[in-house]
C-alpha cells in the first residue's frame, strides 16, 4: 500500500465519468495510506465513447452518485478530481532543460525544467493535461527517475506530454459545478486506473495496463519507469453488445445479459453441446441457440480491440520493453476467455487488474470497473502530498488555495480563467 506525507487526515473524491456509469469514490488520505469511506455508482448514458454528449443527464448522474457517496460515507463533498477520456488524447513527447550552476537540484528545479518542458505551441483548441516525467538528465547522466539532491550545472527532463480537446475538458468542468462542485483536477482516465492496479515493480520493468471500459479502450504504456506512451481507442464493451444484439436479433437489454452471462471472448473454450436461450423483438418466441454462436459474434470484436492495442504499442517502438505484460483492467474483463485471447494477440503474459492498495470498505471497489474511481484518490493524494512537501498552505484545500497546476504551465488560477474565457 502507498503511504503519503500529510500530516492530517483529507478526504478526496474521484469522479469517474464513464460512458456506462458515473461513480464518486470517497477516500480518507493519510500517512497510512487511503482508506474507502463510501460510493456511489449510478448509470448513466450521458456520455458517448467516454466524451461527454449530454450535459442534463451527466449532471444527473454525477448528482446521484455524489449523494450516494456522501450518505455513505458521511462527510459532505465539495470538490473532486474528474476523470476525462476519449479519442481527442492525444500524446507527444517534449524536452526541458534548466540550469542548477553546480549546486544541488531542488523541488522548485524540477517544476522550472517541467514548465520548459510544457512550453511547446499547441493547436489553439488543445489543452495541456499532464506532463508527465519519463527520465532525467543531470549533464551527462541519463535514465534518472528522482534527481533532487544531486549536483551539476544543467538539468534536462523528457516528458510524455497529454493534451485533450478544450471543449471536452471544459464539458466535463461544466458537469461538476453545475452540480455545486469544485474541480480539484481534471485527471486522464488511464492514468488513474494504472494507479490503482499496478505494483511498483511492474511500472519499474515495463508494462501495459488496457481499461476496456462500456465506450473506450484506453491504454497506458510503462517503460524504463516511466509513462512512455497513452491513448484512448473509441471502442468497448458496449459495441460489443451492440454485435450480440444484432447478430442474435434480440434487445440491447438482453444482448447485455446474455454477453455478461454467457460471453466468452474464445470460441475454442466452450463445448459443443451448451445451449442458451434467446429472447426475440417484436413478439418472436424465444429460441435456443449453441453457445458457440454467441461466442462467434463476441471473438472477432475482442480481436479487432487487441491487435488495436498491439498496433498502437508497436508504433511506440517500445513492445521490447514491456517486460512484465499487460494489465486488463475496466468491466468488459470480466468477460470469460479475455486473458487468453489478449495473450495470444498481443504474445505477452496478461493478468487482470483489480483496485489494490486500499482499506475500509473495499469490497465496494473491488471490480476493475471501480479502477479509475479509486486511482483518482491516490492521484488526488499524491498531488495533496506533493504540495505538503513543498510546504505549500493547504489549510483551505480546496483547490485554489493549491498551487502548482498538473494542467498547465500558467497556475492553476490561470488555467482555469483561461478556460472560462475560452469558452
Ligand atoms: N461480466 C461481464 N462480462 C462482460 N462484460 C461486462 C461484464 N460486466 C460488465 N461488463 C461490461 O463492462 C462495460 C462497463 O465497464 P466500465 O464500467 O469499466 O465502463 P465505463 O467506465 O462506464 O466506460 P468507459 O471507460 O469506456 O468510458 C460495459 O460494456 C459492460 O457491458
Ligand atoms: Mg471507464
Amino acid at each position: 500500500m502507498s503511504t503519503y506525507a500529510i500530516s492530517q487526515p483529507e478526504i478526496i473524491v474521484g469522479l469517474d465519468l464513464g460512458t456506462t456509469k458515473v461513480s464518486a469514490v470517497v477516500g480518507e488520505v493519510d500517512s497510512d495510506g487511503i482508506t474507502v469511506l463510501g460510493v456511489g455508482n449510478v448509470p448513466c448514458r450521458g456520455l458517448r465513447k467516454g466524451v461527454v454528449s449530454n450535459i442534463e443527464w451527466t449532471v444527473r448522474a454525477i448528482r446521484e452518485a455524489i449523494d450516494a457517496a456522501q450518505t455513505m460515507a458521511g462527510v459532505e463533498i465539495s470538490t473532486v478530481y474528474a476523470g476525462v477520456a476519449g479519442s481527442h488524447i492525444r500524446s507527444q513527447v517534449s524536452d526541458g532543460v534548466a540550469a542548477i550552476s553546480g549546486r544541488e537540484v531542488t523541488r522548485e528545479d524540477l517544476e522550472r525544467v517541467l514548465e520548459g518542458a510544457r512550453a511547446i505551441p499547441v493547436d489553439s483548441d488543445r489543452m495541456i493535461l499532464h506532463a508527465l516525467p519519463r527520465e532525467y538528465v543531470v549533464d551527462n547522466q541519463d535514465g534518472i527517475r528522482d534527481p533532487i539532491g544531486m549536483s551539476g550545472v544543467r538539468l534536462q527532463v523528457r516528458v510524455n506530454l497529454v493534451t485533450a480537446a478544450s471543449s471536452c475538458v471544459q464539458n466535463v468542468i461544466r458537469c461538476v459545478e453545475r452540480c455545486g462542485l469544485n474541480v480539484a483536477d481534471v485527471v486522464l482516465e488511464p492514468l488513474a486506473s494504472a494507479d490503482a492496479v499496478l505494483s511498483e515493480d511492474e511500472k519499474e520493468i515495463g508494462v501495459a495496463v488496457i481499461d476496456i471500459g462500456g465506450g473506450t479502450t484506453d491504454v497506458l504504456l510503462y517503460a524504463d519507469g516511466g509513462i512512455a506512451h497513452t491513448s484512448v481507442i473509441p471502442a468497448g464493451g458496449n459495441n460489443i453488445t451492440s454485435d450480440v444484439a444484432a447478430g442474435l436479433r434480440t434487445p440491447m437489454a438482453e444482448a447485455e445479459r446474455l454477453k455478461r452471462n454467457y460471453g466468452c471472448a474464445l470460441c475454442r473454450m466452450i463445448a459443443d453441446d451448451e445451449e442458451i436461450e434467446v429472447p426475440g423483438v417484436g413478439g418472436h418466441t424465444p429460441r435456443r441457440v449453441a453457445r458457440r454462436v454467441l461466442s462467434d459474434i463476441i471473438e472477432p470484436r475482442v480481436e479487432e480491440i487487441f491487435s488495436e492495442v498491439r498496433r498502437r504499442i508497436e508504433d511506440t517502438g517500445l513492445l521490447e520493453q514491456v517486460c512484465s505484460g499487460a494489465v486488463l483492467t475496466g468491466g468488459s474483463v470480466l468477460m470469460e476467455g479475455m486473458v487468453e485471447c489478449a495473450e495470444e494477440i498481443l504474445g505477452m503474459p496478461v493478468r487482470l487488474g483489480f483496485p489494490v492498495g486500499v482499506k475500509g470498505i473495499v469490497q465496494l471497489v473491488q471490480g476493475p470497473q471501480y479502477a479509475t474511481g479509486v486511482g483518482l484518490v491516490g492521484y488526488g493524494a499524491r498531488q495533496i502530498a506533493e504540495a505538503h512537501a513543498r510546504g505549500d498552505m493547504l489549510e483551505s484545500y480546496p483547490p485554489e488555495a493549491m498551487p502548482v497546476p498538473a494542467a498547465t504551465a500558467q497556475g492553476r488560477k490561470g488555467f482555469w480563467s483561461w478556460l472560462r474565457a475560452a469558452f
